[in-house]
């Protein structure tokens, strides 16, 4: 097997230690030709921090990923960004996120409810992918009965946003966006509901409503934002309680605590491996000059690795505390979601933990597609004594 950085290789999709621990040899900002067009990328703990907090030079208006897109909604650069950002950031504070649990708490408990008497379930197809769908629907008041059309809609958003072809992921998400459209056309004029599409829909910029399909690029992004990662988080959380010996017991009885745990699931299986931003000028980083309109990939997943910033970085140990991890971005760009993804984990796993005590995994299940992403598609469990 060779030792050449490949993030899309079979090796390094299968455990994002290997890209970890490549970055590191490969030095402070190596270019990456393996992607077309060719993109570099920081992986250090101080340079990915540098780049994200610096958002004159590293632009985000050509796209969050590695292929060249023009700015939508937040995926944009001041003063669109600012616009967007303060039109949306209200329904996500703190204080709102935090009158949801009530709610979150009841749609957990009634999905468990549904698998309570079934041997074998799936935590990714029965838990954690119809909850963060279903909390982002509420939020905007989206109806939750397409659920599973929106599910393929939204993963051929996010395949499109790594992939050498985006084309052949438009059929789909043409009709997400004719749906929004039709329904924000629909809320344009009508009685406030207080819900956050009708916001979007009779949102003004200059005096005007915004054209149609900037509204729709809004409410999309948010859309598909914050579901597969919050699914990954969980299921990945999941995932690695049950694989390591006495993890689950210890988070059952109390011993382990939620947040922490959390913490140190999205630092050691960040549900993002890494977005990008376009270089505004030429930068010099470390030894390499990257020219101005490049593509500069950062790496979160081994940031989060740094041993300078993390000790014993390999180490999967939910009672660490310390540093911030890097999983969901930082400065005027992070994540909007966030406290909103923590909570929904939170919930989640208090609600699992106690009415699966003696949970265990059947199998690994699969490793989501693309390579930004870290995650599981299945991951088949049962209720009793391991076997
Ligand atoms: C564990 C779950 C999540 C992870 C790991 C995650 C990760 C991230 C990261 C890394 C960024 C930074 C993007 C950048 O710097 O270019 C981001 C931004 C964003 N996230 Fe999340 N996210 C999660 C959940 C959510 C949720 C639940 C929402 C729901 C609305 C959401 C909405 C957004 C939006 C709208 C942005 C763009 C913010 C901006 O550019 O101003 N995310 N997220």
């Amino acid at each position: 097997m060779g030792n050449e950085l490949d993030l899309a290789g079979a090796e390094e999709m299968a455990d994002p230690a290997v890209s970890a621990r490549r970055l590191r040899d490969l030095g402070r900002c190596p270019r990456y030709a393996r992607f077309d067009p060719p993109f570099h990328i920081v992986s250090g703990y101080d340079d990915v921090c540098d780049v994200l907090r610096d958002p004159a030079t590293f632009l985000s208006g050509h796209g969050q990923g590695p292929n060249f897109t023009p700015p939508v909604g937040l995926v944009s650069d001041p003063p669109m960004h600012t616009f967007f950002r303060e039109l949306v950031q209200p329904w996500f504070q703190p204080r709102a996120i935090a009158a949801r649990e009530p709610r979150l708490r009841a749609i957990a408990e009634a999905l468990l409810d549904r698998v309570l008497a079934q041997p074998v379930w799936d935590v990714h197809d029965d838990l954690a992918f119809p909850l963060p769908v279903t909390v982002i629907c509420e939020i905007f008041g989206i109806p939750t009965d397409d659920i599973d059309q929106f599910k393929r809609w939204s993963d051929a958003s996010v395949a499109a946003l790594s992939s050498q072809h985006p084309q052949s992921y438009a059929a789909d998400v043409m009709a997400m966006q004719a749906y929004v459209g039709q329904r924000l056309q629909a809320l344009r004029g009508a009685a406030d509901d207080g819900l956050l599409l009708w916001q979007v829909a009779n949102c003004r910029r200059d005096g005007a409503w915004l054209p149609i399909d900037e509204a729709v690029g809004l409410v999309l992004q948010l859309f598909v934002a914050g579901n597969e990662t919050t699914t990954s988080l969980i299921t990945n959380l999941v995932w690695r309680f049950l694989s390591e010996d006495g993890l689950w017991p210890a988070l059952v009885a109390g011993e382990i605590d939620l947040d922490r745990a959390i913490n140190e699931s999205l630092r050691f299986d960040p549900p993002l491996l890494g977005l990008f931003r376009t270089t505004s000028r030429t930068v010099t980083i470390g030894e390499v000059t990257v020219p101005a309109g490049t593509k500069i990939m950062t790496h979160y997943g081994a940031a989060n690795r740094d041993a300078t910033a993390f000790a014993e970085p390999d180490r999967f140990d939910p009672y660490r505390q310390g540093r911030k991890v890097l999983s969901f971005g930082l400065g005027i760009h992070v994540c909007l979601g966030m406290e909103l993804a923590r909570l929904e984990a939170r919930v989640t796993l208090d609600c699992l933990r106690r009415r699966f005590p003696r949970l265990h995994k059947v199998d690994d299940g699969e490793r989501i597609g693309p390579f930004l992403f870290w995650g599981r598609r299945h991951l088949p469990v049962a209720a009793g004594d391991a076997p």
